[in-house]
């Protein structure tokens, strides 16, 4: 079925829409085995969009195939590494070539805005690629001297071996449907994997066309499937799977838990990045012209939809009413609508589901005694909007301070100088990021060392790159995605020993 998407898009966006969308198991545009399918929605209106194939454990199972022996016994592992490495920069490119088309795509998919899409999401999804297509060739182990204490003087040649893992399953949300793509397929396909990946039930689309570009840029059937599907059925699956080697997941941490578990009937490898509360702190001394918008952006950036968002908002209390009052004027004055309009600078939440959760929490918030000095609920009666908000008067143990909202809503709280502020700014069960805010350099670098977060933003915020290694203390997930470091979540260490 299709329908009118009812914005002006790009043709290759209203082509793309009107297709009926398969799945793509080893180099093959298939209907999932049962023949059903699952709508997909434009957030800003509520409507259907499309619908795609719904894969099950039987996809799931072909393409864990598919990804097998590509891996075992397709062209995909004699590819010399600089040819690897050409594959994936032609993908980088062919994103590139299509920017506007992508943008367009996950706006209408996400709700995001578009502006922020076509500035973001697609260059640095395409910056993943050309950044992981250099590291093709640039995988090495080590040489090392023995000394084998039970056999004097013997003499020993040892090396170590950086091997891809194998099949390796990803399951990517929906806050940054392209973007989460690439940051698993490029390292992953970089050290030389095969993969299936399952986009987010909500957002499938952008996937689904970048396995378009993957055709196109010639890589080997099966070594890129793309099975989508529910989480509980299709990811479920495929993190059950006793053929496929490692998972990597991003996403809830009640569903990281639960894909720990399932990964336990292989062993197979997990890595893991998952949610977060992340505490943004703004010193007295802070530059205000820079930290009030920087405070904003934190949290309302993506809708508030960002694993990493700055959440919990600590402002030292002589300057609180100040900062307080800055992001919620920011706050009030963000216009809202749907992604595809140009001047919209906050979308609608991804789903009815989210729009749900995020007003049950401001319900909850209100009950226990917070208030809001902007915003404070849903926005209009058409889509999934939520009103950027800022809360005061909050408690630590708040559950609108203690559990991840993921949507436009920041508490915001002060403290004294005195205070052992960071110990409570660390009081979470997460440690995705943090941000400070001053104009000290050994203030901001000793409280850097003291917060429990894997990423620590000083006089910035959301700042992302294809070098920056990404991931989380504590609750907040398993290993790093990005920089070299993701490289260790997609390889193997064979250490081999010769006696000589
Ligand atoms: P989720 O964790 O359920 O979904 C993320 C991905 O996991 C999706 O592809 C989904 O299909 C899959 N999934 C769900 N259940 C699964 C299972 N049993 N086995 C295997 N895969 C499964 O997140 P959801 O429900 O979309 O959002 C709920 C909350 O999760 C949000 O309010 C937010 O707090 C958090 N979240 C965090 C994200 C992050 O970037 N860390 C991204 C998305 C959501
Ligand atoms: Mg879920």
């Amino acid at each position: 079925m299709a329908i009118d998407v009812g914005y002006r898009v790009e043709d290759e966006v209203r082509a793309f829409t009107q297709q009926p969308k398969r799945m793509l198991i080893n180099g093959e545009w298939v209907e999932a085995a049962s023949g059903k399918t699952f709508p997909t929605y434009d957030p800003a209106r509520g409507k259907v969009i499309t619908e795609v194939p719904e894969g099950d454990k039987e996809d799931i199972d072909r393409a864990v195939r598919a990804a097998r022996q590509a891996f075992e016994t397709g062209p995909w592992r004699r590819l010399t590494t600089s040819d690897r490495g050409r594959l994936i920069w032609k993908l980088g490119d062919l994103l590139l070539e299509h920017l506007e088309e992508f943008a367009e795509l996950e706006a209408l998919d996400n709700g995001k805005p578009v502006q922020v899409a076509r500035a973001a999401d697609v260059p640095l999804s395409a910056d993943m690629f050309h950044y992981m297509a250099g590291w093709a060739t640039k995988i090495e182990g080590n040489t090392i001297s023995l000394n084998v204490p039970y056999m004097p003087g013997a003499e020993f040649f040892a090396y170590t071996l950086r091997e891809p893992v194998g099949v390796v399953g990803q399951i990517i949300p929906w806050n940054f449907p392209l973007l989460m793509a690439a940051w698993k397929l490029a390292p992953g396909l970089a050290a030389g994997n095969t993969i299936v990946l399952k986009p987010a039930e909500q957002t499938p689309l952008s996937a689904l066309r970048l396995g378009e570009l993957i055709q196109e840029a010639g890589f080997p059937n099966g070594v890129v499937n793309i099975v989508t599907g529910y989480g509980e059925t299709a990811g479920a699956a495929l993190a059950a799977h006793h053929d496929v080697d490692k998972i990597a997941f991003t996403g809830s941490t009640e569903v990281g838990k639960i894909i720990a578990g399932a990964a336990r009937g292989n062993l197979k490898k997990v890595s893991l990045e998952l949610g977060g509360k992340s505490p943004n702190i703004v010193y007295a001394d802070a530059d205000m012209e820079v930290a009030i918008p920087g405070a904003a952006g934190a949290i309302f950036f993506n809708h508030g939809q960002c694993c990493c968002a700055g959440s919990r908002l600590y402002v030292e209390d002589t300057v609180f009413d100040q900062v307080a009052e800055g992001v919620a004027k920011q706050a009030r004055s963000t216009e809202l609508g749907p992604g595809l309009s140009e001047s919209t600078q906050m979308g609608p939440l991804v789903s009815e589901e989210q729009l749900q959760r995020v007003t049950g929490y401001l319900d909850s918030g209100f009950q226990e005694g917070a208030h809001a000095i902007a915003g404070g609920k849903r926005h209009g009666d058409q889509g999934y909007f939520v009103e950027p908000t800022v809360l005061v008067d909050t408690t630590p143990e708040m559950k609108v301070v203690r559990e991840e909202i993921f949507g436009p809503v920041v508490t915001v709280s002060p403290f004294s100088r005195e205070e052992d502020f960071v110990g409570r700014a660390n009081d979470t069960i997460f440690g995705l990021a943090a941000g400070i805010w001053t104009r000290d350099l050994s203030k901001a670098h000793r409280t850097a060392a003291a917060l429990k977060a894997g990423t620590v933003y000083i006089n910035c915020y959301n700042v992302f790159d294809a070098a920056l290694p990404f991931g989380g203390y504590k609750q907040s997930g398993w290993g790093r995605e990005m920089g070299h470091e993701v490289l260790e979540q997609y390889t193997e260490v064979k250490s081999v020993c010769t006696k000589l």
